[in-house]
């Protein structure tokens, strides 16, 4: 094997796909553990480490998480209702401390989903990140609060549900390399 760089990692990133059906199967505690124990591995502004993570299994929750979802879902995403959430085992809440923030709290939450959702796909399970927060509309931050008991300091970032896969979404088609580059200038 080439040792310049690791086949494990790059199988890892190209095989990750967003799973919207999951198994009844629950997932050890172990391994959730696992999985949010990766985050604290990405990088973060300042080196803030300002991550906090909820983990929902009690089905009510995961009812207020849907429809609040499905409530905020701007008009061109309407195909993606988040009714499909609710099957999965744990929706995974990860949040941001803007006190440990550095004013980039949205960048170090979705940097460190990023490593969840391929620490995921690494175990086997599948995950579909679903974001919903922005400055712009500060009532969604606060009604996502006022649902998880979130302090006033800390802002949820992504929903995560995670499961065990029940579909195996085709290979995605992608934009050409060659398109997206831009040598010196655009
Ligand atoms: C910022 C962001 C927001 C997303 N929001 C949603 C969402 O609200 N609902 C959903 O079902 N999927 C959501 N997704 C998943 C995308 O639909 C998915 O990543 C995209 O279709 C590419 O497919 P793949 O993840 O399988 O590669 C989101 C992904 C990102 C990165």
């Amino acid at each position: 094997m080439n040792k310049d760089y690791s086949k494990d990692f790059f199988e890892v990133v190209k095989s990750r796909r967003s799973v919207r059906m999951f198994s009844d199967k629950q997932i050890p505690k172990k391994i959730l553990d696992t999985l949010i124990d990766i985050i604290r591995y990405a990088p973060s502004s300042l080196n803030g480490q300002p991550w906090e993570v909820i983990v929902v299994t009690e089905e009510e929750t995961k009812e207020r998480l849907v429809s609040f979802k499905n409530q905020w879902c701007p008009n061109l995403k309407k195909e993606y209702r988040a009714d499909f959430i609710k099957k999965a085992p744990a929706i995974l809440v990860v949040c941001c401390d803007r006190e440990r923030s550095y004013d980039r709290w949205l960048e170090n939450g979705v940097i460190a989903a990023t490593y969840l959702l391929l620490a995921v796909t690494s175990l086997g399970l599948g995950a579909t990140m679903l974001t919903a927060f922005n400055l712009q509309r500060p009532e969604q931050i606060l009604e996502a609060r006022r649902i998880l008991g979130i302090p006033g300091t800390v802002n949820p970032v992504c929903i995560i549900p995670v499961g065990y896969p029940a579909e195996k979404p085709a290979v995605k088609k992608l934009r050409k390399l060659e398109d997206l580059i831009h040598h010196e200038k655009y």
